[in-house]
């Protein structure tokens, strides 16, 4: 018996990094995973080594989209035990010359998208005793440099996780959140610094013991999504390799 055989997982952004990886470990560990992304032809890709599952590509900016994609797998699945927000994006601009529409999109996409997902999926969480795993970023818990929508969402991501934990104490459901610092992935390697920037600035994200593997992260969202997390509620983990250490 694998930690969660059995599960109905949804994962989004599961078409590349810290995503893709999780929804190949959940699927190691026995769970159906329902992965969703923007790019059909590399969710694919990634799918081939998923056992039992499907995908489906969705905006998660779009709530009408969102509650579609929930849907979708309950139906095809039979019910949900487990949410996990992962799909994101942070492009460094220097705030002065950041446009309505870039803010309007660092919000759609890492904070309006779970919070759509998370209200969509409620019924069918709390109807199974499921759980929601948020995936944040150091970001959420501290100050990023040309990263003022990055880092408002991020820190909302950590509100809304906080909010749910409380409103829902007496019900069967879990609500946590994972805070990744630098991982070795494709929203990394496509990284472009604003013009003439303040590398020092830049620098401080980093941790003194380097880059993590997406999988180092992808472990302990496995381990809130399973039941061996129990006792975990509301509660904020930081992945930094070290970096919050002081
Ligand atoms: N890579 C890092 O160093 C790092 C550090 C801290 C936090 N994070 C966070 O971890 C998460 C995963 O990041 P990653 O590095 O694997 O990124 P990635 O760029 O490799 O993958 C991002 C995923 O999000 C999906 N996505 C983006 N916009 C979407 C939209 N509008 N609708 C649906 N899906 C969308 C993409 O299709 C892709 O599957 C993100 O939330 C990111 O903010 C990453």
């Amino acid at each position: 018996m694998t930690a969660l055989q059995g599960k109905v997982t949804f994962v989004t952004g599961a078409s590349s990094g810290l995503g893709a990886e999780t929804a190949k470990l959940l699927s190691r560990q026995g769970a159906t995973v329902f992965g969703i992304a923007r790019d059909t032809a590399r969710l694919a890709e990634v799918f081939a080594d998923v056992e039992h599952g499907s995908y489906a590509s969705v905006d998660v900016g779009s709530a009408p989209a969102c509650k579609d994609a929930v849907e979708q797998c309950v139906q095809e699945f039979g019910g949900l035990d487990v949410l996990v927000n992962i799909a994101g994006k942070h492009q460094m601009r220097r705030t002065e010359s950041m446009t309505d529409h870039d803010w309007t999109q660092d919000l759609a996409v890492n904070l309006n998208g779970p919070f759509y997902l998370c209200r969509a999926a409620l019924p069918s969480l709390l109807e199974r005793g499921g759980n929601i795993v948020n995936v944040a970023s150091i970001a959420g818990v501290e100050g990023q440099a040309y990263s003022a929508g990055y880092c408002a969402a991020k820190h909302g991501l950590i509100g809304l996780t906080r909010a749910l934990a409380v409103e829902y104490t007496a019900d069967r459901l879990r609500v946590n959140a994972v805070c990744p610092g630098g991982m070795l992935t494709p929203q990394l390697e496509q990284f472009t610094a604003p013009e003439d920037p303040n590398y020092d600035l830049i620098m401080r994200t980093a941790s003194p013991r380097g880059m993590m593997a997406p999988l180092d992260v992808a472990n302990v969202v496995a381990f809130l999504a399973s039941d061996a997390a129990a006792a975990i509620h509301g509660a904020v983990y930081r992945v930094d390799n070290g970096k919050g250490a002081g």
